[in-house]
């Protein structure tokens, strides 16, 4: 029988307080916080990003800065909240300044991910960037031609909708993919109202990519940080 929506929330709780202390790669030793996601821990629709960044480091939570502000503003567009989707990253510790994660990172961080996608059973995964967006997909085309077309993919042991976007970050930069971006978005609630994608054996593991493109992002006033727990409403 499958576990209730309380169940899964419970054991992600569980994830989230053994994530905190974690001490399986190098990054435990420069991190200030992990950032293990925030959001519905039984949302339909998730976000991946790459890793924290500064600001996220220091308050713990995803997608606070400049980047994730654009983030909400996106999903209000489509008349959701940050509240009700689950927003996480492929690093959940952020690497020494904003270096390109490494693959010893990637490997051993990956366990959390796909426990977060099980947990939650998203039936829609949004990659932030090419380099969620490669690692998850296990392909390397770029993001400018993969982005704004559904793909599906077995992340861990779910089968879901995987849609490439544009990192928030490129949008800030760029008024073209800002505008990209957010007609990408207006497909999300099309892309939610289709069936779950039929459930299948896992993947084979992608060699992790060499690295991602550069996403730096201007240092940010932090907003006022609401506790990762009480965020798995
Ligand atoms: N960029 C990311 O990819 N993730 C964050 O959490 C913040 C910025």
């Amino acid at each position: 029988m499958s576990a209730s929506a309380e169940e899964r929330r419970e054991r992600l709780v569980e994830v989230y307080k053994e994530a905190s202390g974690c001490l399986r790669c190098p990054l435990s030793q420069t991190r200030t916080k992990v950032v293990f996601g925030n959001g519905n821990a039984d949302a339909e629709l998730m976000f991946v990003g790459e890793a924290p960044g500064a600001d996220e480091d220091r308050q713990g939570l995803p997608f606070v800065g400049r980047a994730g502000r654009l983030l909400d503003e996106m999903l209000a567009g489509i008349g959701l909240s940050r509240e009700e989707v689950f927003v996480a990253n492929v690093l959940k510790c952020r690497p020494p300044g904003n270096r390109d994660p490494q693959p010893n990172e990637i490997e051993t961080c990956r366990p959390y991910l796909h426990e977060q996608v099980r947990l939650i059973e998203p039936r829609v995964v949004c990659t932030l960037g090419n380099f969620a967006t490669k690692l998850l997909t296990g392909n390397q085309t770029g993001i400018t031609r993969v982005r704004g077309t559904p793909q599906v993919h077995t992340l861990g042991e779910r089968t879901v909708f995987v849609l490439p976007l544009f990192h928030p970050a490129a949008a800030l930069r760029t008024p073209a993919v800002a505008e990209t971006l957010r007609k990408d978005f207006e497909s999300l609630p099309a892309l939610l109202a289709q069936p779950l994608p039929e459930q299948e054996g896992p993947e084979p593991q992608p060699e992790p990519p060499e690295g991602p493109e550069p996403q730096p992002e201007p240092p940010e006033a932090p907003r006022t940080g609401a506790d990762q727990l009480g965020f798995f409403g």
